[in-house]
């Protein structure tokens, strides 16, 4: 067995004899798996390694900031920051089937990764966060690869390089100890799992620029009145969910009709199955009363209290 200190000075080294003088490319999802690989890989090679970071629009509140400031600011790693918003949203128009909504933001995904790509330069190697039970459950890296990063397609064909997948031998837990030792930020090391999609799978039905900022706001305040609970390592998951459902309200002398925001959180180990946690009640209330006061748009906040199976974490 060896310390977190040796693997990194081990794999360092080894990333650095594989690379020689030439150059990577790694597409940073702000997750965990992705955020360590990079800095890892980054020590070992510097500026030989380039980042892609594509914001779809779809991210939670301020993580398109944290991200750039933690990599380029906190890192000094070359970062190329996308700003695909637009461009994500023009093609989810009109679009409320949850499996057209994922296979669009994909297939967009991986068209605006490769023009970034190619404006790069020549490029020998991928970076990919695959974990060791990625690797076990799919047979192949490159199958976690495109299961972990979008569920959705591959990376293109021609683009032919060579992976390089510094987590390949660690669980989750050891990536998170690993992110430590290398300095990194505790809201990094510690980020719940974020589906690719984004918030794409939490507002029901067609996604519109408004009701992403609402689902922003109610959710920045679950997550922050979880952590201030201390909660926050504790639940696997916790977010808000945008049923995009309305219903009637009374605000002083005047009757409402506003969007419904679900709670919804979970116990688990691997997505698999999951338990949904009993938060206590006051910080329920604390959350519901901020968000039907601070959220303009929002009038009634629902728990969800169903396990998976047989309801799926997710709501799409
Ligand atoms: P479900 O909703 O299927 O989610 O119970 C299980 C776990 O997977 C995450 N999830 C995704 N992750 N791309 C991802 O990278 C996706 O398209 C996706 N869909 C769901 C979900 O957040 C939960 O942790």
């Amino acid at each position: 067995s060896w310390t977190m200190g040796s693997f990194i000075e081990h794999t360092v080294a080894e990333i650095k004899e594989e690379v020689g003088n030439r150059r990577v490319l790694c597409a940073l999802s702000g997750g965990v798996d992705s955020s360590v690989s990079a800095v890892l890989v980054h020590r070992a090679i510097g500026d030989q390694l380039t980042c892609v970071f594509v914001n779809h629009g779809l991210l939670r509140k301020g993580e398109a900031e944290a991200v750039q400031q933690f990599f380029r600011d906190g890192f000094n790693i070359n970062l190329i920051y996308v700003d695909a918003s637009q461009r994500f949203l023009n093609k989810l128009q009109g679009v409320a089937d949850p499996e057209r909504k994922r296979k669009i933001i994909g297939e967009e995904f991986i068209r605006v990764f490769e023009e970034e790509a190619a404006k790069v330069g020549e490029i020998d190697f991928l970076v990919q966060g695959t974990l060791y039970p990625d690797v076990v459950e799919s047979g192949t890296a490159t199958a976690a690869v495109i299961k972990s990063h979008h569920n959705v397609g591959g990376l293109p064909e021609d683009m032919r390089l060579s992976l390089i997948e510094p987590l390949r031998w660690l669980f989750k837990d050891e990536v998170r100890q690993v992110g430590e030792e290398l300095g990194m930020p505790t809201d990094i090391v510690w980020r719940q799992p974020f589906p690719g999609p984004g918030l794409a799978v939490r507002i029901l039905g067609e996604v519109s620029p408004e009701k992403i900022a609402l689902l922003q706001e109610a959710d920045a305040i679950v997550t922050g009145e979880i952590a201030r609970a201390g909660l926050d390592r504790e639940i696997w998951q916790y977010f808000a969910v945008l049923p995009n459902l309305y219903s009637v309200g009374v605000m002083g002398d005047e009757r409402t009709y506003a969007h419904t925001v679900a709670i919804r959180a979970v116990h688990s180990h691997d997505g698999m199955t999951a338990d949904w946690a009993k938060i206590p009640y006051d910080v329920l209330e604390r959350i519901s009363n901020r968000i039907v006061n601070e959220v303009k748009g929002i009038n009634r906040v629902v728990y969800d209290i169903t396990s998976k199976p047989p309801a799926t974490i997710e709501w799409e």
